[in-house]
């Protein structure tokens, strides 16, 4: 590469997916002549990926903006370059507006833009500023250069994987169907493909992600459709793949095939990440959830009944426009009945454009306030009694990367909680069986319960055997 090398450093925010897309985007860039970096005054470009989710997640980004914009005039005194690109839901929904307020940014790029990358910072070069905010034709998955392995090695054996972007599911309060764009499920022989590519540069453990992950409907290659069900036997079918994820699903798009997954695949965790936001059908159905709550216990039945170590997680939205305080018990209630691992709760917060942010019939603030502590009071003692219910239990644990203690690792649980262990750093990457003695605040402690055999060999080799 005649290019010299230049370095980037990636700031990321928001989901899952935003984490995947940073990735994407520093595999694209690096044809560019760009290498990442964990510095940010060594950076020659600084990106930030953007969350538009809650007004307080997007604000974050003027002041960030602010603060680079000190760096880069410090930069520009000291003689050196530094340009600032912002990507992510905030882009797409304020590009033109990024732009207007912060002059010092040089490029905006949307979700589906992440590809173009590389022209856009020609384009702000020769131009001065660049934006791609357009929902393009072009697929960016067929453009995005092959997963490379470079970026997955740094991040260890687990990786993420979008199978799914976009939603058409328009709940009231949501802004993720104007910035992410339509649903749209990539085809099942190029997840299969990047999947592969991942086990060889050494991941074991892949989450799909999609915003509905459970409506993905990709083309299966030999001209029909495969569901996430259908997606998930196949992946558990290659060789290396030890451990499977996905998330987000929607109550209205749970099929039989995802069912018999669970049901079949030892390689698929028993959780369900299945959001419910409300327990009141008269708030879902404000929220345009198309779903009632008698249809999300069905839900959470049905897999029980397929699995006696299923476990839930969910997200939940408190005082939304129109919220009672009838309407709050009832969310109280779905808790008490569904008995839930962990989840996500969050003060209702007015997105500009979506259907929610025009009604006038606001939840108090203090009200607000009372109903999200009072929620995540129950949901954190709900999640201390889970994590106390497996003491004692032996469960598989990924090991991810050494632990802060000497002779210490640490893995996650097939529920995703981070699992502190003494064992061999040669552990890391191997799933080990872990007795758990004892718990954190999120977080479990354990010991090995059996000793695998590269280590015991290893271990042989040490004491000169
Ligand atoms: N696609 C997922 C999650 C989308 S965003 C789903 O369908 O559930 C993640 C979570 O943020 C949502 O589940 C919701 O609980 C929360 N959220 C979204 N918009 C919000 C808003 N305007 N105010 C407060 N929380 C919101
Ligand atoms: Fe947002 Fe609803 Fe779509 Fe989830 S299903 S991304 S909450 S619009
Ligand atoms: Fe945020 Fe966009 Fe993800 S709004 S939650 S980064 S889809």
């Amino acid at each position: 590469m005649s290019e010299p090398t230049r370095k980037v450093f990636i700031k990321t925010h928001g989901c899952q997916m935003n984490v995947y897309d940073s990735g994407r985007m520093a595999d694209a860039l690096r044809p560019a002549g760009y290498e990442q970096t964990g510095e940010i005054d060594d950076a020659d470009l600084v990106l930030i990926n953007t969350c538009h989710i809650r007004e307080k997640a997007s604000d974050k980004v003027y002041s960030e903006i602010g603060r680079l914009r000190v760096l880069k005039d410090q930069h520009r005194a000291a003689g050196r370059d530094m340009t600032i690109a912002i990507a992510g839901c905030v882009a797409q929904a304020e590009g033109k507006e990024i732009l207007r307020r912060a002059p010092s940014v040089d490029v905006v790029v949307g979700p589906q833009g992440y590809h173009r990358l590389p022209d856009l910072l020609e384009r702000a070069k020769r131009q001065g500023r660049a934006i791609d905010v357009e929902f393009s034709e072009d697929d960016k998955f067929d453009h995005l250069p092959a997963t490379d392995p470079r970026t997955h090695l740094k991040r260890g054996p687990s990786a993420f994987l979008t199978i799914q972007e976009g939603c058409d599911k328009f709940c009231s309060f949501c802004v993720v169907p104007y910035t992410r764009g339509m649903e749209v499920s990539r085809p099942m022989p190029q997840i299969l493909a990047e999947a592969r590519a991942m086990v060889e540069a050494g991941v074991c453990e892949i989450t799909l992600l999609g915003q509905n992950v459970n409506a993905y409907h990709g083309a299966n290659g030999s001209g029909g459709e495969a569901s996430l069900g259908d997606l998930l036997f196949a992946l558990a079918r290659i060789d290396g793949v030890k451990r499977l994820r996905y998330t987000t699903s929607h109550p209205n798009d749970m099929h039989d095939t995802l069912y018999a997954a669970h049901r079949d695949l030892t390689q698929l965790t028993p959780l369900l990440h299945l959001p419910v936001q409300s327990g009141s059908d008269a708030m879902l159905k404000a929220m345009n959830r198309k779903h009632t709550v008698a249809d999300y216990h069905a839900v959470v039945d049905r897999m029980n009944m397929i699995r006696d170590d299923m476990a839930f997680s969910s997200d939940f939205i408190v005082a939304h426009p129109g919220e009672t305080d009838a309407d709050f018990a009832a969310t109280l209630a779905l808790v008490e009945r569904v008995g839930y691992a962990s989840c996500y709760s969050f003060k209702y917060s007015a997105r500009p454009g979506t259907p929610a942010a025009e009604r006038t019939d606001l939840v108090a603030p203090e009200v607000a306030n009372e109903r999200l502590q009072i929620l995540q009071n129950l949901l954190n003692d709900q999640e201390t009694a889970f994590l106390k219910g497996l003491v004692g239990k032996t469960i598989d644990v990924l090991f991810e990367r050494k632990g802060r203690d000497a002779g210490q690792i640490v893995g996650r649980s097939p529920y995703v909680q981070p699992v502190q262990v003494n064992a061999p750093a040669e552990m890391i990457g191997q799933i080990g069986q872990v007795m758990i003695t004892s718990t954190g605040t999120h977080s479990l402690f354990g010991h090995l319960a059996t000793t695998p055999a590269t280590v015991v060999s290893h271990t042989l080799m040490e004491a000169g055997a």
